[in-house]
C-alpha cells in the first residue's frame, strides 16, 4: 500500500500521508515516497502549490518509533533519512501544511519544513521526543524556537507538552485556524489563491522569507533584493504591472 496518496488538481496538489494505522508516522518508506512525490510535483509546471495532508486524526505522530528502536546508529546516520529532510528543504513549490490531529514530533518538524501551517481546531502540536530519552533530530530545536521564541520552545520541548490550535496560532506556528471540517479545504482554497499569482514571484519570496532563517538581516536583505530585480525582469513582472495598469486580472506564464 502507498504511504503517501497524490490528488492533482492543477494549479494545486494534495500529497496525503497514507500510514493512517500507525497515526501517519513517519517510516522510511513514507519519507521515500513523500520525497519522491514532492521532487515531482516540484518540476511539474502545471503545479504551481502543494498541499501536504494527513487525515482527521493525525498528521503525523513522528518518526516511526519501531524503526528508530530497531536500527542501529550508524543505519540512521547514513542511511538517507538526513538526506530525505535536506530533499524537503530544497523543494521550490510553495508547501502548505494542512495539520488536524496530532502533529508531534518529527510530524511537527515535517509542519514547520513546510511554509506554512493551516491548522483544524482540533491539531495539537508537541515534541515529545524527551519523554523517549531523545530529542527533536529533524529541525525541531531550531524551527520552533525560530517560530515562537526560546521560552515557549523551551516549554513544549523539555516538558514535552502539547501547544493547541488555538495556541499554536497566537505563538505564530500556525498561519491560521479553521474548525474540523473544514481544515483541509481552508488549506486548498489558501494554496489556490497562492497558485493564482506569478510562480517567478512566489518562488522568489519563497526564497526570500527562507533566507530569513538563514542569514543575518544585512545579507537577507541583499538576497531580497537581488531577488526582487530579478522578479522584476520577468515577464510575469511585465504582465502583473500591465494588467493593474490595464484593470484587468493578470495572466501568470511562471517566465
Ligand atoms: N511510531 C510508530 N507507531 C506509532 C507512533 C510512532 N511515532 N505513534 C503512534 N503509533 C502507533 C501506535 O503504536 C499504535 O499502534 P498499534 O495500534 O499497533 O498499537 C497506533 O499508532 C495508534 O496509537 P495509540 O494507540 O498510541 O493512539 P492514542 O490515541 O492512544 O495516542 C499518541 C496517540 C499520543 C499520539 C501516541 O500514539 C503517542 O504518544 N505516539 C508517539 C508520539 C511521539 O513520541 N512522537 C515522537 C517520535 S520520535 C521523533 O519524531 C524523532 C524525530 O524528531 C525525528
Amino acid at each position: 500500500m502507498s504511504a503517501v496518496l497524490i490528488e492533482r488538481n492543477e494549479p494545486i496538489a494534495v500529497v496525503r500521508l497514507n500510514r493512517p494505522e500507525q497515526l501517519n508516522a513517519l517510516s522510511n518508506q513514507l519519507m521515500g515516497e513523500l520525497v519522491g512525490a514532492l521532487e515531482n510535483l516540484d518540476d511539474d509546471e502545471s503545479i504551481r502549490c502543494i498541499v501536504l495532508a494527513g487525515n482527521d486524526k493525525a498528521f503525523a505522530a513522528g518518526a516511526d518509533i519501531n524503526e528508530l528502536s530497531d536500527a542501529t546508529h550508524l543505519e540512521l546516520y547514513f542511511g538517507g533519512r538526513i538526506d530525505k529532510w535536506d530533499a524537503i528543504r530544497k523543494i521550490r513549490t510553495p508547501i502548505v501544511a494542512a495539520v488536524s490531529g496530532y502533529c508531534l514530533g518529527g510530524g511537527c518538524e515535517l509542519a514547520m519544513a513546510c511554509d506554512l501551517i493551516v491548522a483544524s481546531e482540533s491539531a495539537q502540536f508537541g515534541q515529545p521526543e524527551t519523554n523517549l530519552g531523545v530529542l527533536p533530530g529533524a529541525g525541531g530545536t531550531q524551527r520552533l524556537t525560530r517560530a515562537i521564541g526560546k521560552s515557549k520552545a523551551m516549554d513544549v520541548i523539555l516538558t514535552g507538552r502539547f501547544l493547541s490550535a488555538g495556541e499554536a496560532e497566537q505563538a505564530g506556528l500556525v498561519a491560521r485556524v479553521a474548525s474540523e471540517e473544514d481544515w483541509l479545504e481552508e488549506a486548498k482554497r489558501v494554496a489556490q489563491t497562492i497558485a493564482a499569482k506569478s510562480p517567478v514571484g512566489v518562488r522568489l519570496a519563497k526564497e526570500a522569507v527562507l533566507n530569513a532563517f538563514e542569514t543575518p538581516l544585512a545579507a537577507g536583505l541583499e538576497a531580497e533584493r537581488k531577488a526582487f530585480h530579478l522578479a522584476l525582469s520577468s515577464e510575469d513582472a511585465q504582465e502583473g504591472l500591465k494588467a493593474f495598469t490595464e484593470k484587468r486580472e493578470p495572466h501568470f506564464k511562471g517566465r
